[in-house]
């Protein structure tokens, strides 16, 4: 694929102090078929922004003279634990970002002790990403037209050793991201969707005046889903299926009730309806909603939040919440394109450093003391 002089190097790397010098040092790596597509929001981007922008409006109320001389970030989610409320989002296509592509986010997730959610549409077999995981591998789906594709699809993906699904729910037809319409947005050269390819819907090409993947979608994905369409998948797959795209308590409840072992509270990165309320706004309903409800054998739903994470403190403010733990895609991918496997373990540690402080600084020198109270609303 085209691909820019690597204008970024490990030094610069190690100046990246947040998540934003990330991003600029990314912004150089990457062309800008490949950059456009991964920032963009739909339309005019306000939920994109409003996403980060509520989590400035929240305040801390932080405990004072609470020994935080150690902290403990480790939790767990649907039974795994992990080093830190963190887990990879599933975001498409990281062979734009690195020539390992997903092989090196998924040792980046194993190594910083995360969980990888690995997307529908990746550039690598999810076989060959759990074979080259050093930790657990979730894997999200999107439910096509054709249902022996999508069981088929399903099927590999439990073979080869995921350990949850996770169903995104709010793609029935793709949001209008207009960088990617005006770059004709497509698979460079060499890229497919991998998962895809053995049923004939790998190759996703250049078309004039619209994005590539927008057509893809319309062309193969299901907009008819219900929520029967999860009782189906439920029932044809032993493992958990988490419900990603959530903004509504009522629609979380309906989610559990019709089989779905959690729910990421998501509006997709502010990628699809334009507009949609901010994630940390939502979570509180979305946590209200499930209170009652159990799942299994008396478990809690689980629930995760993403959209707009780019500091430690706004983990802590979903934590607060109710988040289990916080979903991080661009984060990562701007890690990936600046150095590959060290550059996400790079984004991922950042994250992890700023929570650390923040707990410190809020006196909730482990998860469990990361309570409402430490959030004015
Ligand atoms: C893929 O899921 C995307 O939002 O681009």
């Amino acid at each position: 694929m085209e691909s820019k002089e690597a204008v970024v190097s490990v030094d610069d790397l190690e100046r990246a102090l947040n998540i934003a010098d990330l991003e600029a040092l990314a912004a150089e790596a990457l062309p800008r078929l490949a950059y456009d597509y991964y920032r963009s929001g739909s339309h005019d981007e306000l939920t994109l922004r409003e996403n980060a922008a509520a989590f400035g409006r929240l305040k801390l109320r932080y405990r004072v003279m609470v020994d935080v001389s150690r902290r403990d970030l480790s939790t767990r989610a649907l039974g795994a634990a992990i080093a830190a409320p963190l887990i990879v989002a599933p975001t498409a296509f990281h062979r734009m970002a690195c020539p390992e592509g997903e092989l090196a986010t998924a040792r980046a997730a194993g190594a910083e002790g995360s969980i990888m959610i690995l997307s529908t549409l990746s550039n690598t077999a999810v076989e060959a990403v759990v074979e080259a995981a050093t930790g657990p591998v979730w894997f999200q789906l999107y439910i096509y037209r054709d249902r022996a594709a999508t069981r088929a699809l399903v099927q590999r993906a439990e073979a080869a050793g995921v350990e949850a699904l996770v169903l995104t729910v709010d793609a029935p037809l793709l949001g209008t991201r207009e960088r990617d319409v005006r770059n004709r947005f497509h698979l460079p050269e060499g890229l497919r969707v991998e998962n895809m390819t053995a049923a004939g819907m790998g190759r996703l090409e250049e078309r004039a005046g619209e994005s590539g993947l927008a057509a893809y979608v319309a062309e193969l994905l299901d907009p008819a889903l219900t929520w029967a369409d999860l009782e189906w998948l439920a029932s044809i797959s032993r493992l958990p299926v988490i419900v990603k795209g959530i903004v509504r308590g009522d629609d979380a409840a309906r989610a559990v009730d019709h089989g779905a072992a959690g729910v990421v509270v998501s509006n997709h990165g502010g990628r699809q309806l334009d507009t949609s309320v901010a994630t940390i706004d939502a979570l509180p309903e979305v946590v209200e909603a499930l209170s009652d409800r159990v799942v299994g054998a008396g478990q809690r739903p689980l629930i995760l939040l993403d959209g707009g994470v780019r500091r430690g403190t706004d983990v802590l403010k979903a934590v607060a919440l109710g988040a289990s733990a916080v979903l991080v895609g661009r984060p990562v991918l701007w890690g990936l394109a600046v150095a590959g496997e060290q550059g996400a373990r790079r984004a991922l540690q950042i994250l992890r450093g700023e929570l650390d402080l923040a707990m410190a600084l809020a006196g909730a020198p482990r998860v469990e003391d990361i309570t409402a109270d430490l959030v004015v609303r």
